[in-house]
């Protein structure tokens, strides 16, 4: 869990890096509702909470700098017993500056009063425009307020700036302690795969394998996924992002478990591909190797100096030779990759971010180039081969065979750590857990 000190100096680096006499705001997420008087399980919004640590919905954080002046306002729940009672005990704006080392705390029920007052002297204001429409219209309103006043002299804000290109950059590179909470998501999702590899039997269904990797996860502490569990068997595999998880598995099938646990709101993301019966045939085993080759080539392309498009076309190169050697495509090595013959079997790129979402923030290109590696971002590694039930391009025995491999690497100052490890990947190892 990071500390508090580590919230405040992620709200200081930020307010460091906003334009003088300016605004940021900073809305908590909303609960959701699932179905008749029943919610989804509140998640916090990962830029609040990067930003706060603070799990609470109907909040609202507010940063100002004025003439080099920096201040954090967070709007809250008011403590009210008969409410507490049904929904949970809250922090409260008494208690907030103490907890959270914000400046000055308030009612929530006083933001749309006080926002123009913050805002009147601003020349910017910053904000996640256009992703909140209910937000946009308050914080609009607020700006209208102030316009209003403008006759007594007070200044009213003439910039609506987007935040994202200043804390999603931030977010992108992990500090040691953000990293260490990642490798501890890693290693419980590690061990939840493991658990489903060991206890995997032909004849069960998918959403019992699916059963074993929540066990896991809930037994160490991380009670949500950071996406749908994607447990498919068989042809299941071939389905990018199946999550249906309630088909038999029978004897011979690959089975394929993309599942990822949340630890303190940050994400892991792995994926395993393993036979239900323990030992891989010949030809799963062929394609395989060849993903696994591709995965361990575009991770090691994951260094600093390298760009983030590397290890995709090392994976890319790999899976291209790979299906050629065995006869799923014919052709020359160098123009079957340009003409991306691969894209029927690998139709995905090989990884993205990874942080407080699974597919994390942060640009992938700066004026047009892919950016350059550095140490603390971390990314996902997951080349696949997919080859559809019904493609009659290749021999039958390929068909209905799908496989992707996924690891969580930190890009470190003379290479990358893989956080997924413990959970086995070669064809020897995964069938020698299998047969434990
Ligand atoms: N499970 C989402 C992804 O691998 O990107
Ligand atoms: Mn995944
Ligand atoms: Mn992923």
């Amino acid at each position: 869990m990071l500390t508090n000190d580590q919230f405040v100096t992620h709200r200081h680096i930020l307010l460091e890096s906003m334009q003088d006499n300016s605004v940021a705001i900073f809305p908590s997420a909303d609960i959701k509702a699932r179905n008749r008087d029943s919610d989804y399980p509140f998640r916090q919004d990962s830029d609040f909470y990067y930003l706060t640590g603070f799990q609470e919905d109907s909040a609202c954080l507010v940063l100002l700098k004025k003439q080099g002046q920096m201040q954090s306002m967070l709007f809250c729940q008011p403590k009210i017993k008969e409410q507490e009672i049904w929904t949970g005990i809250r922090l409260g704006p008494e208690a907030a500056p103490g907890t959270l080392s914000v400046d000055e705390a308030h009612d929530i029920n006083t933001l749309s009063e006080q926002l123009p007052s913050m805002m009147a002297g601003c020349e910017a204001v910053y904000a996640a425009w256009g992703t909140r429409p209910t937000w946009d219209a308050k914080i609009m309103s607020a700006i209208e307020v102030v316009k209003l006043k403008v006759r007594t002299g007070i200044t009213a804000p003439t910039a609506m700036l987007a935040i994202e290109p200043l804390l999603h950059e931030q977010r992108l590179v992990k500090s040691s302690s953000e990293i260490e909470v990642m490798a501890k998501a890693a290693d419980i999702a590690a061990h939840a795969h493991i658990r489903a590899m060991q206890s995997v039997q032909p004849g069960q269904n998918e959403y019992q394998l699916e059963g074993e990797i929540r066990h896991h996860f809930s037994q160490n502490g991380c009670r949500f996924e950071a996406y749908a569990s994607i447990v498919g068997a068989g042809d299941n595999a071939c389905i990018l992002h199946y999550t249906d998880n309630n088909q038999l598995i029978s004897e011979g099938d690959l089975v394929l478990i993309d599942a990822g646990c949340e630890l303190d709101n940050y994400a892991s993301d792995i994926t395993r591909t393993f036979p239900a019966n323990g030992k891989f045939s010949d030809a799963q085993a062929a394609l395989y190797q060849v993903v696994l080759d591709a995965q361990l080539a575009a991770i090691e392309a994951v260094k600093p100096g390298n760009h983030f498009n590397h290890p995709h076309e090392a994976s890319v190169r790999v899976i291209t030779s790979g299906l050629l050697d065995l006869g799923l495509i014919n052709g020359d090595l160098d123009t079957l990759i340009k003409e991306e013959a691969f894209k029927p079997f690998f139709m995905h790129r090989t990884g993205h971010w990874l942080g407080l979402d699974v597919h994390d923030v942060g640009a992938y290109k700066q004026e047009g180039e892919w950016r350059t590696f550095e140490e603390g971002m971390v990314l996902t590694v997951e080349p696949g081969i997919y080859v559809a039930p019904d493609n009659e391009t290749v021999d039958e025995k390929w068909r209905g065979i799908g496989i992707r491999i996924e690891d969580d690497v930190v890009v470190t100052d003379t290479g990358h750590r893989v956080l997924t490890s413990a959970v086995p990947k070669s064809i020897a190892d995964i069938e020698a857990l299998m047969a434990q």
